[in-house]
């Protein structure tokens, strides 16, 4: 009997009850490994999801990760000993990337230490250092932790120490810097909270500064996100090569080479309206990955479903170029959301031409018969639904795949259709 591709890699995914959110297949499930944990951001998949289908993957194969953001499949790929790559559009994800993909000397964990001791006294809070130019910074930090903040920075940028060393002093900074802000990434898009009200709901990394109403020891917990990176050091190292390339997946042949990866993992933005560089913009800033609201725009224009800025009136006059969407009722959907909100039924239309100029050049630069894995979620837009999972598939067959086909393997959140599937595929 033939085992099709989700027999073999995606049945322990697939069992069981489909209703449940399941939180294990999600980014919570990542939170507490090593080098996977070392920033908690929002739009990160299932480690879970990604280690059940390499379980079936060979040492020689290459993989792809297209949409890449915190790296989840390449670092797991080469923490099990198969090389990996790949690709994004946001510069801050290829960094964050590349740092988690690194192989540390003995000696870093030491030096990282004997740099964290000295700068914990950075933090002081003298109101002259550089601030990021994040609009209405305000809202984002009371003034004394901006301050203190703001030194703390200042005293890694400028210290001596090796480049890894300075890299891994800047993901503490950020786990820091995000645990002390206003903001709430609890759900599917950021808020403003009250800052109190933020530490007491960071139950893991801060626990011990909840309890009283002491003001921030920055320092501190400074100290504490550096023992968790300095972990994650050792914790999870690369036994095989790993690399993530900045690019679009539209046009993959630029950045890697053609006929070339054998498997594909990843999980696309999701056509909810979601935008990836508001959510990271305070990380973006601090770093110096972006200098203002235009330039987010800019980039958020770049990415596959951005909606942030001038993304939205770019898309107001986005006219579509590559030919139809090959799912029989695509225009049907469109339309339906259109009378609603014709902007959406334009972002929708935009979403699933990207997607199509993606499987285009996917084509270019995989094997012949490469597995291919798109964990994608489906999206209601009013009342109509949007069977993203169908449409992938659609596109797939269209750009002459073979055994495709979808399996649902969580339920989203509360709203009774919206599931998590992956969509499976073998190249021509
Ligand atoms: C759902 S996230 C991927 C999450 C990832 N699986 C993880 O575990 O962190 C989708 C990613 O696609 C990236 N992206 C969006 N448009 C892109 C494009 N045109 N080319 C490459 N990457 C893009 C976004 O920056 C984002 O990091």
């Amino acid at each position: 009997m033939k085992m099709d591709l989700a027999d073999k890699y995606l049945s322990n995914l697939v069992a069981g009850n489909n209703q449940r959110q399941k939180a294990h297949l999600t980014f919570r499930g990542n939170a507490k490994r090593g080098r996977h944990g070392w920033l908690r951001l929002t739009p990160a998949y299932s480690l879970h999801v990604v280690n059940e289908i390499l379980a079936n993957t060979g040492p020689d194969e290459l993989i792809l990760d297209p949409f890449s953001g915190t790296a989840t499949t390449t670092l797991a790929s080469v923490t099990r000993g198969i090389n990996a790559h790949s690709v994004d559009v946001n510069p801050f994800l290829v960094w964050l990337g590349n740092v988690k993909l690194r192989s540390f000397p003995q000696t870093t964990a030491d030096e990282l230490l004997v740099e964290a001791s000295r700068l914990r006294k950075a933090a002081s809070g003298t109101g002259s250092s550089w601030t990021p130019n994040l609009h209405q910074i305000e809202k984002w930090w009371d003034e004394k932790t901006l301050a203190s903040l703001a030194d703390l920075f200042a005293g890694i940028s400028n210290c001596k120490a090796s480049e890894p060393v300075v890299d891994l002093l800047k993901i503490a900074f950020c786990k820091v810097m995000i645990s002390t802000s206003n903001a709430s990434f609890g759900h599917q898009s950021m808020s403003f909270k009250k800052a109190k009200a933020v530490r007491q709901s960071q139950p893991t990394l801060f626990a011990d500064f909840d309890d009283s109403d002491e003001p921030i020891d920055l320092g501190r917990m400074f100290a504490v996100a550096v023992d968790e990176v300095a972990e994650g050091l050792t914790s999870e190292t690369p036994t095989a090569s790993g690399a993530v390339f900045l690019g679009d997946s539209r046009h993959l042949d630029k950045v890697l080479k053609k006929s070339a990866y054998s498997t594909v993992i990843t999980s696309p933005p999701y056509p909810n309206r979601m935008s990836y560089i508001r959510e990271l913009r305070p990380y973006m800033y601090w770093l110096g990955f972006l200098e203002s609201g235009r330039q987010a725009g800019e980039m958020d224009w770049q990415a596959i479903g951005g909606t942030w800025g001038c993304a939205t009136s770019n898309l107001s006059v986005w006219e579509s170029t590559n030919g139809d969407v090959a799912y029989p009722h695509f225009n049907d959907i469109v339309s339906a959301i259109s009378e609603q909100h014709p902007l959406l039924g334009k972002y929708v239309h935009r979403y699933f031409d990207d997607i199509k100029l993606h499987l285009q050049s996917l084509r270019k630069v995989v094997t012949p018969k490469a597995r291919c894995f798109y964990i994608v979620g489906n999206s209601k837009f009013y009342d109509t639904m949007l069977p993203v999972e169908e449409i992938y598939a659609a596109l797939f067959v269209d750009g002459g795949f073979t055994d495709v086909g979808w399996k649902a393997i969580r339920k989203r959140n509360s709203k009774k259709e919206l599931f998590e599937f992956v969509v499976h595929a073998v190249a021509p």
